[in-house]
C-alpha cells in the first residue's frame, strides 16, 4: 500500500533536515504537536540547537557520511536511516541544498516541504497565507516563500480582502544576517537593489494580473527586516478604514508609536527567543493620499515563516483540509 494513502490512521512521520535558524524553530514546534510524528532533525555537526532535541528524546541522524566525529554517542543513524522511516520532509537546509537533496528525497517516495532559499519551480505548489493551500492537500512537493514575500503577501492579501489593490510598489530594507550569522554581515554599508527583486515575482505567483515591483536592498543591521510599501487602491479609502481592515487580518499587528525594528522583540515577547512571528505594522506609518495607501511593516525573518510551514503540514498530511482552520491551529502551535 502506498504509505500515503494510511494517513489517517496512523501519525505522520516527519523528518527534519538543517537546525539553522528555521530548522531549529520548526524542529521544537513540530515536536510540540501530538499528531504529528518528529522522526528525527538531520545534520552535519553537534551543536546547541540540537540541545532540546536530544533532551526530547527525538533522535539525531548524521547527514554527512563523511564525518560524523562531533555527533560520536548521540547520533541514531544515517541520511538513508532518516528518510526511509519518514513521509513528509521539512527541508531547512541553506540556500540551494534542497535542491540538490531532492532527488534523495524523491526516492525515498517523501513529500517535501522547501523553503523560500529554493526556486519556486522546485516544488508542485507555492504557499504563502491560505494561498496555494488547497493545491499543497495533495502535492508531492511545496515551497513556502520566504520571510520578506511572506510579509508583502500578508498586507496584499489583507487590503485585496476589502479593497481592490490596481498596483503595489515596494522598498524592502533587509538586515544583512540572522543575529547568529553576524560574522556575515556588513559594518558600514547598505547595498542597494540591483534592479527588481524577486519579491515581486513570488507575490505574483498568487496575484499573476496585479502590478507588483520590488526593490531590496541590505542594511547592517540584523533585527529584522523593513518593507516601506506603495499601494494604489480603485477609490478613495480613508486611512482608519484601512487600518481597520489590517487589524483584522489574521499574523499581522498593527502597534501604536513612532518605533523601529527593535519593537519587533517587544512584540514577541512572551514567544520562545522572543520570537515575532506577526508581522508588524506601525499604525502612524498608515497614510493615505487620493488613491494611494503608504504605509511601513516589520518582519522578524527568523520566525515569519514558522506558521505558513505549519499551515503546508496540516494540508500535505491532511490533518486539516480548510485553511482557515489549519492557520488557527499553526498559529495556536507557537503560542
Ligand atoms: N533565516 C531566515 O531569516 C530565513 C527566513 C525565511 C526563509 N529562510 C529560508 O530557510 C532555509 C533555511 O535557512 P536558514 O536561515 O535557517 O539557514 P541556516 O541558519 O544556515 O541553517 C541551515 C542549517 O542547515 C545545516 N546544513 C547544511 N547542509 C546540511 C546537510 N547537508 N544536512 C543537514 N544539515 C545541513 C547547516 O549546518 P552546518 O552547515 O553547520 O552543517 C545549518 O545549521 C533557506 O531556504 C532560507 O532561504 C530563511
Amino acid at each position: 500500500m502506498n504509505r500515503h494513502n494510511s494517513l489517517s490512521i496512523s501519525k505522520p512521520r516527519i523528518a527534519l533536515l538543517g537546525m539553522g535558524t528555521i530548522g531549529k524553530r520548526l524542529a521544537e514546534t513540530v515536536k510540540g504537536i501530538p499528531e504529528f510524528e518528529l522522526t528525527g532533525v538531520g545534520v552535519r555537526r553537534l551543536t546547541p540547537a540540537l540541545i532540546p532535541i536530544i533532551q526530547a528524546g527525538i533522535p539525531v541522524y548524521c547527514t554527512d557520511s563523511n564525518d560524523n566525529t562531533s555527533l560520536e554517542g548521540v547520533v541514531a543513524g544515517d541520511a538513508a536511516d532518516l528518510l526511509s522511516s519518514s513521509d513528509y520532509v521539512l527541508d531547512c537546509t541553506p540556500r540551494g541544498t534542497g535542491a540538490v537533496y531532492s532527488n534523495v528525497y524523491n526516492n525515498y517516495n517523501l513529500r517535501m516541504i522547501y523553503q523560500g532559499g529554493e526556486s519556486s519551480a522546485l516544488a508542485a505548489c507555492n504557499y504563502c497565507y491560505g494561498h496555494g493551500y488547497n493545491e499543497a492537500i495533495s502535492a508531492p512537493s511545496v515551497r513556502i516563500l520566504s520571510c520578506n514575500t511572506t510579509g508583502l503577501v500578508r498586507i496584499i492579501h489583507s487590503l485585496s480582502s476589502s479593497f481592490t489593490v490596481q498596483s503595489v510598489r515596494a522598498v524592502l530594507t533587509r538586515s544583512a544576517a540572522d543575529p547568529d550569522k553576524s560574522l556575515k554581515g556588513y559594518v558600514n554599508n547598505i547595498l542597494p537593489s540591483m534592479g527588481v527583486s524577486h519579491h515581486s515575482s513570488d507575490a505574483k505567483l498568487f496575484w499573476p494580473d496585479l502590478e507588483v515591483h520590488t526593490q531590496a536592498t541590505y542594511a547592517p543591521v540584523n533585527c529584522g527586516h523593513l518593507i516601506s510599501m506603495f499601494a494604489n487602491l480603485k477609490g478613495i479609502h480613508s486611512r482608519y478604514e484601512i487600518l481597520d481592515v489590517l487589524r483584522s487580518s489574521p499574523r499581522i499587528k498593527v502597534i501604536e508609536g513612532r518605533g523601529g525594528l527593535t519593537d519587533l522583540r517587544d512584540v514577541g515577547r512572551g514567544h520562545k527567543r522572543n520570537d515575532c512571528p506577526d508581522l508588524i505594522i506601525w499604525q502612524e506609518s498608515v497614510q493615505t493620499f487620493g488613491e494611494n495607501v503608504v504605509l511601513s511593516a516589520g518582519v522578524h525573518m527568523e520566525s515569519i515563516v514558522i506558521p505558513e510551514t505549519l499551515d503546508a503540514l496540516f494540508a500535505m498530511t491532511r490533518l486539516e483540509l480548510d485553511v482557515n482552520k489549519a492557520m488557527g491551529r499553526s498559529d495556536q502551535a507557537i503560542l
